[in-house]
């Protein structure tokens, strides 16, 4: 069973009682304006997700972290790495992402557990190259991604939704450096 301690969290796989509080960040628009179809994914579509990357868990050995905090236990969200299917400049490219509640945005956590996530993907699970996607002007991911290393790669556009997308990603090699 994969978990990672950091100072403040724990990353772990997904439990039943996950459900609820999660499926309260999904609930709010301006935390998922810049995730999938940028609507807010009601509590069905939240299991259907848990479930997916529990799937992804078994099948690739990676997948997205539950977020939890060390000292209440509370779900903060969920950090990790999917397979990206879209936008085509990264598919089939393994993918790190962010989603917090909004209580818990401005106190360094969403960084904690990606930088964690980014030891887990290039050290232990031996992948050699991550990416990242996120809205262009999303500065608080863009802030997330320079504090990580992570250099921007070009733009594209939401297969969907049109808008501008910023492509970044780091090799093995960089992320010695
Ligand atoms: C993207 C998102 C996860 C970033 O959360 P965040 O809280 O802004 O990011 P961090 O965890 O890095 O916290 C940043 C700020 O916390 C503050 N902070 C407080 N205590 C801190 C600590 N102990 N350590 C580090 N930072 C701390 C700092 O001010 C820091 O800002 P700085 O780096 O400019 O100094 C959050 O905005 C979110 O969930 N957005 C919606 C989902 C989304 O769009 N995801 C993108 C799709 S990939």
């Amino acid at each position: 069973m994969t978990e990672i301690r950091t100072p403040r969290l724990v990353l772990r796989r997904w439990l039943d009682d996950d459900l609820v509080p999660l499926s309260e960040i999904h609930a709010d628009p301006v935390v998922m304006r810049g995730i999938g179809d940028g609507r807010p994914r009601s509590l069905d579509q939240t299991a259907e997700d848990i479930e997916a990357w529990e799937e992804e868990w078994d099948e690739e050995g990676y997948g997205m972290f539950a977020v939890e905090l060390l000292g209440s236990g509370e779900l903060a969200g969920a950090v990790g790495l999917s397979l990206a299917d879209a936008p085509a400049e990264v598919a089939g490219q393994v993918a790190i992402s962010w989603r917090l509640g909004r209580v818990f945005w401005g106190q360094g956590y969403a960084s904690e557990a990606a930088h964690a996530t980014l030891e887990f993907a290039l050290q232990d699970r031996g992948l050699d190259r991550v990416v990242a996607v996120c809205r262009t002007g999303d500065s608080a991911s863009v802030n997330v991604l320079d504090k990580l290393g992570m250099r921007p790669e070009g733009t594209a556009q939401h297969p969907v939704l049109g808008h501008d997308l910023a492509l970044y990603g780091i090799d093995l090699t960089q992320y010695q450096e």
